[in-house]
């Protein structure tokens, strides 16, 4: 009988190791459902080096399109030269193409990295690309057979976690944040707004036990709610977080997104030369002439505002938003929302505190 008592708890503390062996980080992100077709995004990653380096040097590394891109997503100004310095250790944000393929996010063909004289795959992820991506996962995609095997020359791509995928029903947009040594899911939810039970959940594991440092995190960062029309030129792209902005339109329209604006996009008119048209076309509300994209008009029922709606090759489009005097508020429907949750999580309790649990229960019975 005596040993009966016993073997409950000990099963619970085997069930429980198991568990939180299974549940650890993997520094993949979910994206998509495992046998979908292919979606694309643009994702972010938060890159920092050991060395001090400078925006073109991670512009090259990344494989970014052009330097604006980073400047856009740092909230840094059009005027920053390539070769400001980035401090050691000073993260910043990188815009990657991300592709969702049978339920995991890669960055897509990029970033590839050509093997120098003194390389090797754990250097590369882990002091090259600030421990974005571990080396197994790097031989793993690159299908190289021995990781001690690399020859100078030799073309490496650097497969970026990433995801596309909506977060509790909202558009956000995904940033790979590498886990410094010492800190906690509530902490790094403090840090970009969002919840630990949201971190924990997205990224399979049950609690603070299962993070690991130097791994990447799947952060969803909220993003602020716009009228771009999903057939707008830009309609990928204007998907922005807090502290962020892009100049779109053939550089007509400048966009930024700020969470004190009631996380709404605003757009005005850049005042930078276009690229592809001879001139801007007017930013001119359709509807309210005096109006222009960015202005708000104070009516006897309330306030009534322009705002950029995309662009064709043709034109900017403008929306304006629905008159104040004529009743109903006029709120846009909610987009999505029907997303069954991937993933099962059947437990709330992580795993760590029913361990501690067990252990109690354990010391109870001895006595
Ligand atoms: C989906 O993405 C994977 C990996 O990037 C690629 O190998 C595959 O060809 C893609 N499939 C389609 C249908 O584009
Ligand atoms: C897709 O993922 C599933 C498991 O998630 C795996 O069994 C399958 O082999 C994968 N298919 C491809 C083509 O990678
Ligand atoms: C950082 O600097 C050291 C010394 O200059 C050098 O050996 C190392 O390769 C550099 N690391 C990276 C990631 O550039
Ligand atoms: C989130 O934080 C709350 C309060 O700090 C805590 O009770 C809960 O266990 C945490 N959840 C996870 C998944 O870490
Ligand atoms: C684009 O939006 C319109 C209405 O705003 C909707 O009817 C249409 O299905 C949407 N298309 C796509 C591809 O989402
Ligand atoms: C938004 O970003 C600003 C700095 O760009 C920051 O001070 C603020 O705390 C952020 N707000 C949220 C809710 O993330
Ligand atoms: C903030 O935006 C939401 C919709 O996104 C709206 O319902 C609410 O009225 C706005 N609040 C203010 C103060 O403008
Ligand atoms: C309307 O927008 C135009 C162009 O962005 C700007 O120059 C003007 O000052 C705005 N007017 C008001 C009343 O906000
Ligand atoms: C605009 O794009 C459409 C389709 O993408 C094309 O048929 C048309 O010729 C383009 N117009 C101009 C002026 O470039």
């Amino acid at each position: 009988m005596k040993t009966y008592r016993f073997t409950l708890p000990l099963l619970l503390i085997a069930i429980s190791f198991l568990h939180s062996l299974s549940a650890q980080m993997t520094g993949n992100f979910k994206c998509g459902q495992p046998g979908a077709s292919n979606t694309t995004c643009r994702s972010l990653v938060g890159y920092s080096s050991k060395n001090a380096t400078t925006y073109a040097s991670i512009r090259t590394l990344f494989a970014v399109e052009n330097l604006r891109s980073i400047l856009e997503a740092n909230n840094l100004p059009l005027s920053t030269a390539g070769t400001q310095r980035v401090n050691p250790n000073q993260v910043v944000r990188v815009p990657i193409p991300c592709t969702c393929s049978n339920g995991t996010g890669v960055s897509t063909d990029v970033p590839v990295h050509t093997v120098k004289q003194g390389d090797t795959l754990s250097a590369i992820a882990s002091d090259l690309f600030g421990g974005l991506v571990s080396f197994q996962r790097i031989s793993e995609m690159n299908k190289i057979p021995n990781p001690n095997e690399i020859v100078v020359g030799q073309r490496v791509w650097i497969p970026l976690p990433c995801s596309c995928n909506e977060v509790n029903g909202r558009d956000v947009v995904h940033y790979a944040h590498v886990v410094v040594p010492g800190s906690s899911l509530a902490a790094i939810a403090a840090q970009f707004g969002t919840d630990n039970t949201t971190l924990a959940l997205l990224n399979g594991i049950s609690g603070d036990a299962q993070l690991l440092a130097e791994l990447p995190l799947d952060v969803p960062l909220r993003a602020c709610s716009s009228s771009v029309r999903n057939d707008s030129l830009d309609a990928s792209s204007m998907l922005l977080p807090n502290g962020s902005y892009s100049i779109t339109a053939n550089n007509c329209i400048r966009c930024s997104c700020e969470a004190s604006n009631n996380w709404t996009l605003s757009c005005e008119a850049s005042q930078l030369t276009p690229t592809t048209w001879p001139t801007c076309p007017p930013s001119r509300c359709q509807g309210a002439e005096s109006l222009f994209i960015g202005n708000t008009t104070s009516t006897s029922c309330g306030p009534r505002s322009c705002a950029y709606a995309g662009y064709s090759n043709q034109t900017i489009l403008t929306t304006l938003s629905p008159d104040p005097c004529s009743g109903s508020g006029g709120s846009r429907p909610p987009s999505g929302g029907s997303r069954p949750p991937s993933g099962n999580y059947a437990s709330t309790f992580s795993p760590s505190f029913s361990f501690v649990v067990v252990l109690i229960q354990c010391a109870l019975y001895l006595l």
